[in-house]
């Protein structure tokens, strides 16, 4: 579904205030970006960098906002702040969802100040001006005015998509356009596990001292992942190797994961599920990544044996042993689809050195806490794996505030880190061209 913007986006506003100098110096940098290296240091510390981020990044594109399971009943809302923008994403009284800038049209405070809940009108805590759930303005009494026309001060909108119950918020006056060709495509993989049959199990708020860019890298690549000891029980660390760079110490490994793949293939035909690589990570504006592919062990789900972790089968799935569905979404999520659960991360950016990481467990509505799922077990291995990924992002933003800093090389496993790096220096550039 779209929604009609008021107006078009803030283009230019966050770097209306630099000199044509600074965004000269700003551009000159993208264009000196060495392919292959990571960043050079101001990319991940710059004040103005980041503004121009929030500007040609989150300004424009699509960006993950939720997902219906965190707004199952008309007039439950969340709210989602990146950068400067603070956007209330709620579910309307007809089934779908308004996305409304979280901005009174007064003087400017913020309408709703939770993170999430349920609300009917909303009403500004400053001098109660009340608008509707559409976002028009219903009540503004102030003594004495006579001709005030309530009309001209409805909450501005942005764009918005819901897809296989995903929600996804666009600022830009045109948001890109082939975001409805990458829809096409991932939405059969992810539609047979129905998120609007699912409920929040848990969610978790993490901020990590580190710039929204080196979230990403970090999960772009698992070369890192000796150290998710919990992860590495199920998610075949051999991810992003290939028969030429797995190293000797990983063959068995590699091995048990061809095995697993023509396991996860053969149930896939069966149950016509999609399973290959699709990967457009840096050739269009939506960049993305999808696959299905196997876990370790039992194959079902993030456990240390890989079984189960959540009793009920999702949507219309008739098998547990589903591996996990993997969607790479640029710039700001992913995603694991289960057989029993999901997972969906978002990253926030927040400051040049700090973004909030909000990552959502959804497991069957039906499911009940404690008989279907124990929670603690059914959250252990990310959290424990976030907890390991925000002290890997915090070291790499105190080497990169450090003079002795120079970008290093992506080696060949980190391909997608890379990858991620040329569509951010793509859109970028752009954008300030
Ligand atoms: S700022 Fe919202 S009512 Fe005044
Ligand atoms: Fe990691």
């Amino acid at each position: 579904m779209t929604s009609t913007v008021n107006k078009p986006a803030t283009r230019g506003r966050l770097t209306g205030s630099m000199s044509e100098e600074r965004l000269d110096e700003i551009l000159a940098l993208f264009e000196q970006r060495r392919l292959g290296y990571s960043l050079d240091a101001p990319f991940y510390t710059d004040r103005d960098i980041f503004a121009a981020d929030m500007e040609g990044i989150f300004g424009k594109h699509w960006v993950f906002a939720g997902s219906l399971a965190e707004v199952p009943e008309p007039g439950d809302y969340i709210t989602v702040d990146f950068g400067p923008y603070s956007l209330i994403v709620l579910h309307n009284d007809e089934g779908g969802v308004n996305v409304l800038h979280n901005v009174c049209r007064h003087r400017g405070a913020r309408v709703l100040t939770e993170s999430s809940g349920t609300t009917g009108n909303m009403v500004c805590g400053y001098h109660s001006w009340t608008y509707d759930q559409e976002g028009n303005l219903v009540h503004a009494s102030a003594p004495g005015e006579v001709d005030f026309n309530k009309g001209c001060f409805a909450l501005k909108r942005a764009h918005s998509r819901v897809v296989a119950g995903l929600i996804f918020v666009s600022m830009a006056a045109e948001p890109p356009e082939d975001f409805d060709e990458v829809a096409k495509i991932f939405e059969p993989y992810l539609g047979p596990h129905e998120i609007s049959k699912t409920k929040v199990a848990y969610q978790q708020q993490l901020i990590e001292e580190g710039n929204w860019k080196l979230v990403m890298e970090n999960n772009r690549e698992c070369y890192h992942c000796d150290g998710h000891p919990e992860l590495a029980c199920s998610l075949f660390p051999t991810w992003g190797l290939t028969e030429e760079t797995v190293p000797t110490h990983l063959a068995d490994v590699w091995q048990r994961n061809l095995t697993a793949e023509s396991d996860l293939r053969w149930r896939c035909e069966r149950y016509g599920l999609p399973y290959e690589v699709i990967e457009e990570l840096d050739t269009r504006v939506q960049g993305f990544r999808i696959s299905r592919e196997p876990l370790d062990g039992d194959g079902e789900s993030f456990s240390a044996s890989g079984r189960r972790l959540s009793k009920k089968l999702l949507g219309d799935l008739r098998d547990f042993r589903l591996g996990r569905c993997s969607m790479h979404l640029q710039p700001n999520s992913w995603f694991h689809f289960l057989g029993d659960h999901i997972i969906t991360f978002s990253a926030f950016p927040v400051s040049p050195g700090q973004t909030l990481v909000r990552t959502t467990w959804l497991v069957a509505d039906d499911a009940v806490e404690g008989v279907d799922y124990d929670l603690d077990e059914l959250t252990h291995t990310w959290k424990q794996t976030n907890i390991q990924d925000k002290d890997f992002v915090e070291l790499c933003q105190r080497g990169a505030s450090s003079p002795a800093y120079e970008p290093g090389p992506y080696m060949k496993s980190e391909y997608q880190v890379e990858a991620f790096i040329n569509w951010y220096v793509q859109r970028m550039k752009e954008h300030l061209a």
